[in-house]
């Protein structure tokens, strides 16, 4: 053997030891929810998640999203929350595998163009109700939801910026609202349930006393009823001003906290 082929041989040993060691723990120094808040839309970095060997591997898509990343192959994971006609949902970048099992990689669906996303096909919603309370927005509806890859009878999952490992899902995954003042802000607590052909999506002012109980994470196994109180109805899309809900947990009944 040359010396030049032993040199490359070392090198390659060398690199093959250097990957296997590449997975270096779970969790990120910053966690997501500790990230920003990014001022929109120049205070964005390319990939908000620019961790690498930990044990869920690295940030799917990116964060700067423009004309250039629009389009049905995006993989924008810049999110957005305004309106009854103006809004993303998180869903699989392709159809195959069950959203519990890709949370970490789902990327943006928007309902219109200019956020730099894939948008939700024509025809795929149903029926929308946006809401606005003091302290949140949030919309919850219907939608055919073969139409942004999630399996028919898909019961899904539930997106939130923590996670087990606090990277988020997905990872690096930011959204923003113009409904907290006007301007662009991050809303730095939020979560989003998609699966069973429904939906619900609720962004927390982060001015707000309580932004991470209106937005609690915990209470994943048990839907928009519980997490999202709302009247959507299939077939009907309606913006509506609301009051805001008890905490995700907190049941009040005749002005009685329970249990
Ligand atoms: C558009 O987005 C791409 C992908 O994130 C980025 O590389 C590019 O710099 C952006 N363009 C502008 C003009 O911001
Ligand atoms: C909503 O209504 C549409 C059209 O009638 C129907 O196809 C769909 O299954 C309904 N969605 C749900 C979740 O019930």
């Amino acid at each position: 053997m040359s010396p030049v082929a032993l040199s490359n041989l070392v090198a390659l040993a060398v690199s093959a030891s250097l990957a296997a060691a590449q997975i270096t723990g779970t969790f990120p120094a910053t966690p997501l929810a500790s990230k920003g808040p990014f001022a929109y839309p120049t205070g964005i970095p390319y990939k908000v998640d620019t961790d690498v060997g930990l044990i869920r591997g690295t940030q799917i898509g990116y964060n700067i999203c423009n004309s250039t990343t629009e389009g049905q192959q995006s993989l924008c994971q810049t999110s957005f929350l305004n309106s009854l006609d103006d809004f993303c949902l998180w869903a699989p970048p392709e159809m195959g595998r069950e959203v519990g099992d890709i949370e970490g990689s789902m990327i943006a669906w928007c309902t219109k163009p200019g956020h730099g996303t894939r948008l939700i096909p024509a025809g795929a919603l149903h029926g929308v109700q946006f809401t606005k309370t003091p302290d949140y927005v949030q919309v919850v509806g219907f939608i055919d939801q073969t139409q942004i890859n999630i399996l028919a009878g898909d019961f899904g999952g539930e997106m939130d910026p923590h996670g087990a490992d606090l990277r988020g899902n997905p990872m690096g995954g930011i959204v923003f609202t113009n409904q907290f003042g006007g301007n662009f802000i991050q809303g730095i607590e939020w979560h989003n349930f998609m699966g069973s052909n429904t939906f619900c999506f609720k962004v927390c002012d982060p001015a707000g006393p309580s932004a991470a109980d209106y937005c609690e994470h915990i209470f994943d196994r048990i839907g928009c009823a519980y997490n999202a109180p709302n009247n959507a109805r299939n077939g009907t899309f309606e913006s509506c001003d609301g009051e805001s809900q008890d905490f995700p947990g907190i049941y009040t009944s005749n002005g009685q906290q329970l249990p």
